[in-house]
């Protein structure tokens, strides 16, 4: 059977704002590196919470995440994210990090990854390994469908990075 497709623009997300707070500073007074990746996490299961329905998904691969400057408390996070490719149980969500200081308003780019998701259902079954219900992948409800430029470039680059990944998988 075939499945409809929804456009990637229903779900981009541009400037999705977070205040950075103390709880989110390291020793030195700068925000945590796990802060940043948690927040990408989040936005990037929201976008498939909405895509997909409320359909269930987890995180199974985070390419690498530099970070370019430092972030202060109170200054804002700012992110833009969106579905680059659904396969069948998988997908890739991009998502640009930038940083808007606090004490000058001036915006910088922070960090640039992307997020790859499976779609799960758990089993009926007890997985005897954990001692809880199993997880397998299920197929993903909604294709995804690239209509501008950019987005049809993000849409063909995604299956070369996907290709990257199942290699070093094995
Ligand atoms: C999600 C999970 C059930 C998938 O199990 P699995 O045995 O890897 O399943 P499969 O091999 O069938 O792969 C499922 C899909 O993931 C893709 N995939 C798996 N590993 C991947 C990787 N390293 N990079 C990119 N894609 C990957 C496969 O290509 C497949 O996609 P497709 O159906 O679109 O072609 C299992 O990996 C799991 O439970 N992981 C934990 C997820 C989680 O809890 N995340 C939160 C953070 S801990």
């Amino acid at each position: 059977m075939t499945r409809k497709n929804r456009p990637i623009s229903e779900t981009e997300v541009k400037d999705y704002p977070t205040m950075i707070f103390p709880e989110d500073l390291n020793s030195q007074d700068k925000m945590f590196g796990g802060m940043l990746v948690a927040t990408m996490d989040k936005l990037a299961g929201t976008l498939l919470f909405r895509h997909a329905e409320g359909q269930s998904f987890g995180t199974v691969y985070i390419d690498g995440i530099s970070f370019l400057v430092p972030v202060y408390r109170g200054d804002l996070l700012l992110l833009d994210a969106a579905i680059n490719r659904v396969w069948n149980t998988s997908c890739e969500i991009g998502i640009r990090a930038k940083v808007q200081r606090k004490r000058t308003g001036k915006i910088h780019h922070l960090s640039s990854t992307y997020f790859t998701f499976v779609a799960v259902e758990e089993l009926a079954e007890t997985d005897p390994e954990s001692g809880h219900q199993k997880i397998v992948a299920a197929p993903i409800k909604y294709g995804a469908t690239p209509r501008t430029k950019e987005q049809k470039r993000r849409w063909q680059e995604a299956e070369e990075r996907r290709q990257e990944r199942l290699k070093k998988k094995g």
